[in-house]
């Protein structure tokens, strides 16, 4: 391969990873059970305080993390609307965080801030109200790479979290979050979707609808 095609098919690649990323739950492939469980809470106001995502890298993890900080945050164009599972297109807080620039939807990667000091600079913010969202939500990625005082020190948080704060973590290795944490999250398995279609194969994160 050529430099000039290697370039433009990451190029070509990066536009598709866009164009498809799902915004909405029912843009994701595979993972009806998830979605069901998800609708259903949203609908019936029963939104966990804690919410842990596990599967292998690529399987949607941030991609769902984001649709439902989303979703929990909707409040439509007008600015009347509650929580929805459907989409938040129309809602300017949901276009911001969308675009990751709310500042009440706070993303860390715990594998580069894993230690007891970084865990408390971010829960120290989980006290204050959010400044225009309806939760503060904190994304937290590769969850289980937080040394034990750092999950310590969340533990507590998570025993006695203020009503306005959800927390979504994310991890590829579900055995390393010890059960005092996993105790109090809502758990959901991600699974692969459909198998990759030939324009997929030399792309490993790439979703088809399964053929019915
Ligand atoms: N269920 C899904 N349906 C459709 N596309 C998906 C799905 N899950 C993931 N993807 C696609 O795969 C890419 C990687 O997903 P991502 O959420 O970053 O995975 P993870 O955080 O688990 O590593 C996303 O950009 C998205 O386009
Ligand atoms: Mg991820």
């Amino acid at each position: 391969m050529t430099e000039e095609t290697a370039q433009s098919g990451a190029a070509a690649y990066r536009v598709l990873a866009r164009k498809y990323r799902p915004q909405a739950f029912s843009d994701l492939i595979g993972q009806e059970a998830l979605v069901r469980t998800l609708t259903n809470a949203i609908e019936g106001n029963r939104i966990a305080q804690a919410y842990i995502l596990t599967g292998v890298r690529g399987v949607g993890k941030t991609t769902t993390a984001r649709i439902l900080a989303r979703a929990l945050n909707y409040r439509g164009p007008e600015g009347d609307k509650g929580p929805t599972a459907g989409p938040t297109g129309d809602c300017s807080i949901c276009q911001a965080i969308a675009e990751d620039r709310h500042i009440d939807v706070i993303e860390m990667d715990a594998a580069s801030r894993t230690g007891v000091g970084d865990i408390r600079e971010l829960i120290e913010g989980v006290r204050y109200r959010p400044v225009e969202a309806r939760y503060k939500v904190y994304i937290i990625d590769e969850v289980h790479m937080l040394s034990t005082s750092a999950f310590n020190a969340l533990l507590k948080t998570l025993e006695e979290p203020p009503p306005h704060v959800v927390f979504i973590f994310a991890t590829t290795e579900i055995r390393k979050v010890p059960v005092t944490v996993l105790s109090r999250c809502q758990r959901f398995d991600l699974r692969r979707g459909g198998p990759p279609t030939a324009a997929c194969a030399t792309v490993s994160r790439c979703w088809t609808k399964p053929s019915p």
